[in-house]
């Protein structure tokens, strides 16, 4: 084992921290807040933004939307520009931190920024940004993962850089209150299959990441058999820790990962829309099976440490598709608004993207892809 790990997001967790902002911003810094559809006025969470920036210059940009665009985002760009913006706070959830990772490296760029996204440049400076989070599922908050979209082409790519960490996060679990029972299932199963990503490989001799990814997943399976207390404090506040750690770089430090039901999925969400959480329930179960040869071990031993399943891998994918379906996601393509194109719409976008040769050992191939979707459609 072999890594370099490094976070450098400083995590303000618990009620009541949105105020401690001010520690990590300072007067002289001109601030754009970015917030997504509104929800943020509904929860008292713009008020109290408000409050802490009292006292400091500050603007504002809305209407990031869920899966966020560069035709949205490049409007935010100018403003950065034009208001000689020197801090960038992302209040929201993954889709409208991860466009403001975008929106810190695209405001010092000459050219145009969606290099970062189809990989033709890397990220070589960026404002600071500061993230409250008001939806735990993607982890985002305090990772170098950027997510973002092109209406124009159909397209959802996504960029690293040690640049786009936040400097800070937020999670103060209380701003879940006016979360619907979608989100709160959508955070559950992305925080889920975030875990498996770095998990469902092949056997490795760490106790440090298995055990801890173990942790994680049997957290979301009591979040799930307890579904009907969703609303209580403990419920979220737990969700908002596990979601924030199953994609903080740890548990995958050292290890190997396969993201390959993030990568069907991300295509599956650029051509039809589906949320995704929702688009990683329909692939990850069904990769599952189809690499199952490869999974085994893995699969049997979370079988074991999470589920209490022994000696039957098809019950344990069984069980990771009643988790799903328990908090309200189907795991069936077919429930989803997808048309007769579904196969080809997305096993061409996975080719011209460069995503024929998927998963821990890089031999999920377009067949292979192509199988798990076809199974998707039960
Ligand atoms: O826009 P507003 O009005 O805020 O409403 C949002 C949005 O409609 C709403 N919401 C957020 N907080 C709320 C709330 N509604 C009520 N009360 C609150 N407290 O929820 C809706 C969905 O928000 P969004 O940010 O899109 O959801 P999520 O956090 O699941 O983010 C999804 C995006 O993150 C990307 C996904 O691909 C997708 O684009 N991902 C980012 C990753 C990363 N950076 O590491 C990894 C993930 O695997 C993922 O790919
Ligand atoms: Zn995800």
């Amino acid at each position: 084992m072999e890594f370099s790990y490094h976070n450098p997001t400083a995590i303000e967790f618990g009620k009541g921290q949105i105020k401690s902002i001010t520690k990590y911003i300072s007067k002289e810094q001109k601030v754009l807040v970015v917030y997504g559809g509104g929800s943020i006025k509904k929860n008292g969470v713009y008020d109290q933004v408000s409050k802490a920036l009292e006292g400091y210059s500050w603007c504002e940009f809305s209407g990031v939307e869920p899966n966020p665009t560069v035709e949205t985002l490049n409007k935010a760009v100018e403003i950065i520009k034009s208001e000689k913006i020197d801090f960038v706070l992302a209040v929201g959830g993954g889709s409208v931190i991860d466009g403001c990772k975008y929106l810190i490296a695209a405001a010092l760029y000459d050219g145009d920024a969606w290099d970062f996204l189809d990989g033709s440049a890397q990220v070589t400076k960026a404002l600071p940004l500061g993230a409250i989070l008001t939806l735990p599922a993607t982890g985002s908050e305090s990772n170098s993962a950027s997510v973002v979209s092109k209406k124009a082409t159909n397209e959802k790519r996504f960029f690293h850089s040690p640049f786009s960490f936040p400097q800070f996060a937020v999670l103060d679990s209380s701003v879940m209150s006016t979360l619907d029972d979608r989100q709160l299932a959508n955070g559950l199963v992305d925080a889920f299959v975030h875990t498996c990503e770095q998990y469902v490989t092949f056997p490795t001799a760490s106790l440090v990441n298995d055990g801890y990814a173990e942790t994680l997943l049997r957290g979301l399976v009591t979040l799930g058999n307890t579904w009907d207390d969703r609303k209580s404090e403990a419920w979220q506040e737990n969700l908002m820790h596990i979601a924030n750690q199953a994609l903080n770089g740890m548990i995958g430090s050292g290890m190997p990962q396969d993201w390959a039901t993030h990568m069907i999925g991300h295509e599956l969400t650029a051509f039809y829309g589906l949320d995704h959480a929702r688009s990683l329930a329909v692939v990850q179960p069904q990769l599952f099976r189809v690499m199952l040869e490869d999974k085994k071990e893995k699969i049997a031993q979370m079988g074991e440490n999470v589920f209490g399943i022994s000696n039957d891998n098809e019950a344990v994918i069984k069980a990771i598709e009643a988790l799903y379906e328990k908090v309200g996601i189907s795991t069936n393509l077919n429930d989803y608004s997808i048309d007769d194109k579904v196969i080809e719409n997305i096993i061409s976008a996975l080719e011209s993207h460069g995503m024929s040769a998927l998963g821990e050992k890089a031999n999920i191939t377009l067949d292979k892809s192509e199988e798990i979707l076809k199974m998707a459609m039960k």
